[in-house]
This record gives structure tokens, C-alpha cells and sequence, in this order.
């Protein structure tokens, strides 16, 4: 009998839908999928070079928990100069963005503490909360207002319980941006209450408009942010499982015990690499880039000639989230695409509330691709 703690997990909502797609590949049918949160461009030649040299040259033992002292100053310097985050190497812990995320939430959660975080929200917060016994507080956001999240609702909805606050720019699953303004606003009530933020920037160099803001940046939020991120979307690295936390010295120190008891470190040779993805040229995550905008574009395009679908134009990510007026659940919109259309897709429902009436379309795939999965789309949406 599994543990109660993992029994109150709710079922993830894209569990259904990715099921289904293998089994029917596995039966040869041909499945567009938009459901994969991954590029589908391979790693960066240099990035795999520095991977073999590492292996080649003996390095395949453990490293300090923590992480190795390059890798942390790669982190520490690229986030100082890039987004004016006041860090140093000992802020950093390496440790994949997922776990960063998991451990933070062990952390600093403890039973019956709240978390206040935006529905709709990528689908593991709810979960590693919920596991280290706190409990999720979603606060609405609209497609009216790009799904930015209210200040004024995340002051309102504090209570003695709040523990932290999650925020992730930009957005998985709407592909939003949180504005410097509002981003400023939300640090003022977490500073003035005393509540800490977690701040997922993993998709901070996916960005179409303007400059990310990291919170952390704002006069004394570096003292009150955990910072999670990582290379998996930026330089097409989700197999590598490379990622990072950066906070105060103090929150480091706190998560790093958990990480010396879980996975002792991050894979050693995949440290060195990460080095190189950081520190060598850029020239492929640009173009990575560039290439996410033109897909996005075209997909926007494609998606607004359906009738009875409106899109906002998302500023980052790889996303765009789609609303439509049919009148059926997303998980029941999502089954129709597949099973008719062959086509997968994340129902909004998998994501909060709010992302009922919602589908995720993920564009890292390629332009023949999306093609060819919204006009299936289409096709099926005519004829409900
Ligand atoms: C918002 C968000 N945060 C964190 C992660 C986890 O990233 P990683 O695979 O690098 O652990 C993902 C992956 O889909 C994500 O979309």
C-alpha cells in the first residue's frame, strides 16, 4: 500500500492523454503530438564535445553535492550579469530544475502551510507541494489579461499560513510574462509579509518581447527568492536532467542537505558540459530561439483560422494556449483530437481551474509538423 502522502497526489492530467499516444503509436498509427514540453532540436555540438572529453578524461565520480566550483560560478556569473540577480558561486546548488523544485518544496513546507501560485500553473507545483503537506492556493488568472496573476488578489489571499509564493516567467503552460511592474508589486507584499518566493525562470532565455526580469533583481528580494532554473529548454538539454537553485547561502545550505540525502550530486561529466553551454559561444540557443518565434508565428496563424478559437500572442516559451468555445471538458476536447485527428494536445483542465476550456499546444516541433497537426485540428473542431 503506497504512502497517504502520495495517495493525496492527484493523478497528473496529462498521464491520460501521453498513454494514449504511445499505445498508438505502438500500433502504427501516426500521431501529431504538441504535447512534449521539449525542443525537439538535438544539444549543441560544443556542449556534447565537452560531454565526451570529460568521460574520455576519467571523470565519472562523484562531485561536492553542491555541485562543481566552475559550474557554480558559470551559474552565478551568467545570472549576476545577465539579470542584475546580486549572486555569487556559494548562492548556487546544481541539481536538475525539477528536483531543485521538489527539494525546495521539502524544504520549506511543512504540513498545513500554504502556497500561493497562479492557475493556471505548470502541473508539479501542485504535486511537490501537496507532498511535503502544504497546500495549494491558485489564484485566477484571465486570458483577458494574458494570464498575468493580480498582486492585489496574492496580497488577499495571504493568511498566516503562507509559506511561499511560486511564480514561473515565462509561462508553462500559457507561455505569459509577468511585467517588471507587476513582478515589482509582488515582491513589495512577499517582502512586507515576510513570505518567500520561488521564482521558476527555466524558461528565462526563451523570450520574444522586451528583457526577463528575474524578482530577485529588486532591492532586498535576493534575501527572500529561491530561484530555480536550468539548461533543458535553452539549450535543448531535457536528457541531461541539468538544472540549478539560487538563493542566500543560508537556503542553499538547507536544500543541499536534502540533495547530499537524495541524489548526492548532479552526473559529473554532464557538470563539465554544462560549463560549456554556459560559458562557450551562444550561437545555437540564438538560433533556437529565432527558429521558436517563426514556429510561433506560423502556429498563431494557423490556430486563429479556426473559427470558435482565440489565442493570445505569448511573449515567451514554446507554448501557446488556445481557448475555444466548444462545449465539452478539455480532457474530453483532448481525447476527441487524439482518437479522431490524431493529434495530442494538453488539455488546460491538467493545469488548474482556470485552464478549463483551454488547450496547451507545445510548437517545439517542426513547421511541417504543426502544419500538418492544425489542420487535423481543425478538422475535427468543424465538425463537433
Ligand atoms: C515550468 C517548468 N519548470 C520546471 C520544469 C522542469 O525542468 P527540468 O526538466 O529541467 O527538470 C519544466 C519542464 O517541463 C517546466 O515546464
Amino acid at each position: 500500500m503506497v504512502s497517504k502522502r502520495l495517495q493525496e497526489i492527484p493523478a497528473s492530467g496529462t498521464i491520460a492523454i501521453s498513454n494514449l499516444v504511445s499505445q498508438m503509436k505502438s500500433e502504427g498509427i501516426d500521431i501529431v503530438s504538441f504535447s512534449m514540453g521539449e525542443p525537439d532540436f538535438t544539444t549543441p555540438a560544443n556542449v556534447i564535445d565537452a560531454c565526451c572529453d570529460s568521460l574520455r578524461s576519467g571523470n565519472t565520480h562523484y562531485t561536492p553535492s553542491m555541485g562543481i566550483p566552475a559550474l557554480r560560478k558559470a551559474v552565478a556569473d551568467v545570472t549576476r550579469e545577465t539579470n542584475g540577480v546580486p549572486c555569487q558561486a556559494s548562492n548556487v546548488l546544481i541539481t536538475p530544475c525539477k528536483q531543485a523544485i521538489f527539494l525546495t518544496a521539502l524544504a520549506y513546507i511543512d504540513p498545513g502551510d500554504e502556497v500561493i501560485l497562479a492557475d493556471p500553473s505548470w502541473v508539479s507545483y501542485e504535486a511537490c507541494i501537496r507532498l511535503a503537506g502544504g497546500m495549494p492556493v491558485y489564484i485566477p488568472t484571465k486570458f483577458e489579461e494574458k494570464f498575468v496573476i493580480d498582486p492585489a488578489l496574492i496580497e488577499a489571499a495571504i493568511t498566516p499560513r503562507t509559506k511561499m509564493i511560486i511564480l514561473n516567467t515565462p509561462s508553462n503552460p500559457t507561455g505569459g510574462i509577468i511585467p517588471r511592474d507587476v513582478l515589482k508589486q509582488i515582491a513589495d507584499i512577499a517582502i512586507r509579509n515576510g513570505i518567500k518566493v520561488m521564482s521558476d525562470e527555466i524558461y528565462e532565455s526563451i523570450i520574444y518581447e522586451g528583457k526577463h526580469t528575474s524578482i530577485a533583481s529588486f532591492p532586498g528580494m535576493f534575501e527572500n527568492t529561491i530561484i530555480v532554473s536550468g539548461l533543458s529548454k535553452s539549450h535543448a538539454m531535457t536528457g541531461w536532467r541539468l538544472g540549478w537553485a539560487i538563493a542566500p547561502e543560508e537556503d542553499i545550505k538547507a536544500i543541499n542537505k536534502l540533495q547530499s540525502h537524495s541524489i548526492s550530486c548532479a552526473v559529473s561529466f554532464v557538470q563539465d558540459a554544462s560549463v560549456e553551454a554556459i560559458t562557450g559561444p551562444q550561437d545555437a540557443r540564438d538560433a533556437m530561439v529565432a527558429e521558436f518565434r517563426k514556429r510561433r508565428d506560423l502556429a498563431l496563424d494557423l490556430i486563429s483560422e479556426i473559427p470558435g478559437i482565440q489565442c493570445n500572442v505569448p511573449d515567451g516559451a514554446f507554448y501557446i494556449f488556445p481557448k475555444y468555445d466548444a462545449d465539452l471538458p478539455s480532457a474530453k476536447l483532448a481525447e476527441i483530437l487524439l482518437k479522431e485527428g490524431h493529434v495530442a494536445v494538453t488539455p488546460g483542465s491538467a493545469f488548474g481551474p482556470s485552464g478549463e476550456g483551454f488547450f496547451r499546444l507545445s510548437y517545439a516541433t517542426s513547421e511541417e509538423q504543426i502544419r500538418e497537426g492544425i489542420s487535423r485540428i481543425k478538422k475535427v473542431m468543424s465538425q463537433l
